[in-house]
């Protein structure tokens, strides 16, 4: 794609060669003076709804990757060409999705450092969480608290009724069946809740017992594996919206959502499951007979070997996941045998896009890929 001058109107040409111009509006909007924007935080001054509709191009040159304008109305403007095809193509600085299962040869990685949150590598680091929908943080200091402020130095921690932080280990009583010590499977975090948390922080602080392995399944790669293979049963997981509840001593809480839901273009948006907390509404018999099969392959195959990785978190290590793309769980374990203790938050993806792009900005990357 580019920009061409053609009389003094600005064209696009994209592959195709199907031109069209770009309306002066347009272009006049986006026109960066000292006197139309803050220099200190980029916001117009003006309102550009009250912009003369009939507002032309006077002349239009192009030279080094630069497009000079001058408006009917007097403000001249020199843009750089990249900037406005980055936005006119609506790239995102996220890289593509890669969809994983066991065969994964490397969980992506990161060794700790101390000010990371300000480094490439933590740019590398949100790129490989939105590739993979996961990363491991190795080494990260042990203090009860730590994980709050890893949240906080990534954008803003995302309190609950379990609280700013939990603390996954087993209890009496608990009010969820993660502080206990049987086996967890498959899930998504807290379907019933509006918004639904984007992003799970869990921090490992003490890991003694054999057992209570992690569990991660890449839900999108089970979601296209479905529509590739069970047309059918993809469809009506994509439909029904199901029903999420959570209910203890002080709140009940529910949402709907899809077992798949899908964005406009039909990619997946995200998942939710969670078997200790669905309720399907009444559907006809003959709906309901289908929705139960798939919902009863999806389970299957979240919990199959083909899908899931299984690894024991390290003291010091620290696991951020996509709870709108990934499922997790863990195995069994025997409290008597030691200590397991993980400290969690959750964060929402504005967080983890806002730093991305912060960073992009901060090391001029945003051309380099
Ligand atoms: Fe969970």
């Amino acid at each position: 794609m580019k920009i061409n001058i053609v009389k003094n109107n600005v064209f696009l040409i994209n592959a195709s060669n199907e031109n069209f111009e770009i309306h002066p509006l347009w272009l006049r909007e986006r026109a960066k003076t000292e006197k139309l924007v803050d220099k200190h935080n980029d916001q117009r001054l003006y309102d550009p709804s009250q912009l003369d509709e009939n507002l032309k191009i006077k002349k239009a040159s192009l030279e080094n990757g630069h497009l000079d304008i001058e408006f009917t109305d007097g403000i001249k403007f020199k843009y750089e060409v990249n900037n406005l095809l980055y936005e006119i193509d609506k790239k995102e600085p996220i890289e593509n999705i890669v969809f994983w299962n066991s065969e994964i040869s490397k969980k992506p990685t990161t060794i700790y450092q101390e000010n990371i949150f300000e480094t490439k590598t933590m740019y590398d680091s949100l790129q490989n969480f939105y590739k993979y929908g996961f990363v491991i943080f190795k080494n990260v200091p042990l203090e009860d608290n730590f994980v709050i402020k890893f949240a906080n130095s990534i954008g803003t921690i995302r309190p609950t009724n379990f609280g700013e932080s939990f603390s996954v280990k087993s209890v009496p009583e608990p009010n969820d069946l993660a502080y206990t010590s049987i086996a967890l499977t498959p899930h998504t975090d807290n379907p019933y809740r509006k918004p639904i948390p984007c992003i799970q922080l869990l921090h490992c602080l003490e890991n003694e017992v054999k057992g209570g392995l992690s569990t991660l399944v890449d839900g999108f790669a089970v979601a296209e594996y479905l529509r590739k293979n069970h047309k059918d049963l993809f469809k009506i997981l994509t439909e029904t919206k199901v029903r999420f509840r959570f209910i203890d001593k002080t709140i009940i809480l529910e949402n709907w959502g899809e077992l798949i839901e899908l964005n406009e273009n039909n990619t997946v948006k995200q998942v939710r499951y969670s078997t200790r907390l669905d309720y399907v509404p009444a559907l006809e018999k003959i709906k309901l007979e289908k929705f139960y099969k798939a919902r009863k392959l999806i389970a299957n195959l979240y919990a199959s070997k083909n899908f899931e990785i299984r690894f024991k978190l390290e003291k010091g290590d620290l696991l951020m996941m996509d709870n709108h793309r990934l499922l997790h769980g863990r195995t069994a374990y025997d409290p008597s045998e030691g200590k397991r203790y993980l400290k969690g938050c959750y964060i929402d993806h504005d967080s983890t896009e806002g730093k991305l792009r912060y960073l992009e900005r901060k090391f001029e990357l945003k051309w380099k890929k």
